[in-house]
Order: C-alpha cells, then sequence, then structure tokens
C-alpha cells in the first residue's frame, strides 16, 4: 500500500510544471540489445509528446559483460529502420539506481528477479516492473505473454519483434504516466 502510494505521487509529479521529472530505468541482461530499443523508444515517444521536461529515461543491464559497449548492431538497424535512433553505451545496474529511478523496467522475469534480489529495500523492490505489464494488450486480465524475449542468439526476426513488442509497452506506460496512473 505504501508503494503504490509512492508510485502514485511519482507518477503525478510528471505531470506537474516545476517539478521533478518521473525517472525511468529500463533494464535488460546486457544493456546492448532490448533496454538500449526501450531508451530510444521511450525517448522518441517523450519528444514527440514534447514531454522532455517531465521524464527522463537511461538503461542498464543486471550483467557486466558488455560494459561500455554500444548497442546491438542488429538492434541499432531494427531500430534504424522505424526511424528511432539507438544510444550510449552498456551500464551495470547499481545500487543508487533504486534511488534515483522511479520505475525500474524489466524485460524479462530474470531480470525481474535479478532487480528484486538486489534492491535494498522493500520500497525499492516496489519500484520494479515488468515493461510489458504496460501493454493494454499483454496486461494479465487479457492473458497476454509478459515477457520481451532475449533476441541475441536467436534470429534478425527476434530483433524486429523486440521493437514492435516494447514499442506497445512504451506506448502503454507514457499514457499510465501522462494520467498519472502509474501503480
Ligand atoms: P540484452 O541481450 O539483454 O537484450 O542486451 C543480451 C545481450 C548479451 C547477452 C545476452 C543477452 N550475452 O549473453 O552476452
Amino acid at each position: 500500500m505504501a508503494d503504490r502510494h509512492v508510485r502514485a505521487v511519482d507518477a503525478g509529479r510528471a505531470l506537474g510544471r516545476g517539478e521533478p521529472p518521473t525517472r525511468l530505468l529500463f533494464v535488460c541482461l546486457g544493456n546492448i540489445c532490448r533496454s538500449p530499443t526501450a531508451e530510444g523508444v521511450m525517448r522518441a515517444l517523450v519528444e514527440r509528446d514534447g514531454l522532455q521536461r517531465r521524464i527522463e529515461l537511461e538503461s542498464a543491464g543486471t550483467g557486466s559483460w558488455h560494459v561500455g559497449s554500444p548497442p546491438d548492431a542488429r538492434a541499432a538497424d531494427a531500430a534504424r529502420t522505424r526511424g528511432v535512433t539507438l544510444e550510449g553505451t552498456a551500464r551495470q545496474v547499481r545500487t543508487r539506481d533504486f534511488v534515483e529511478f522511479d520505475l525500474l523496467l524489466a524485460m524479462d522475469r530474470e531480470n525481474l528477479r535479478e532487480l528484486r534480489r538486489l534492491a535494498p529495500h522493500e520500497q525499492a523492490r516496489g519500484k520494479v516492473r515488468l515493461l510489458r505489464e504496460f501493454d493494454p494488450a499483454s496486461a494479465p486480465h487479457a492473458g497476454g505473454e509478459l515477457e520481451v524475449p532475449d533476441p541475441y542468439y536467436g534470429a534478425e526476426r527476434g530483433f524486429d519483434e523486440v521493437f514492435e513488442l516494447v514499442q506497445a509497452a512504451c506506448e502503454g506506460l507514457l499514457a499510465q504516466i501522462s494520467v498519472g496512473e502509474v501503480s
């Protein structure tokens, strides 16, 4: 209940001029495929809606293997085809992310479990969610799949699918933040 209140307040801040922005951290395993795609897609949506001062975002990985690497070329190509540029270099999740961000958005249940394990306390654990929970078509009541599948060892088509899944979820997330309904 306390967590729900904190999140509702955080989401409401996105609407108030002069208030601190809502801060989102997209998280996958390597921070080179799924979470940079989510970051790029959400940044494009935020710019489309002129919300740059209200919503801030970054991405990170639970693993350290790719720290310092740019987004995977296959992910960057899939995004570029759809008019989205992926930027930045990979970094690993750190403890202060649980303080600095309002929501930590996991791509799959493994990321979710790892983030919950890393969370320093109960309130921090309450900030961790699966990104696709925010896609109205995959919400639990719709019986939908809630994970963004790992495309790293799969076929090229996987990167197109990742982009489309992430885009639907980010649209839903932005809509919920905009009306203060993130919970
Ligand atoms: P990501 O994809 O978690 O979406 O960035 C992966 C990238 C690298 C590896 C696994 C998944 N890897 O095993 O190196």
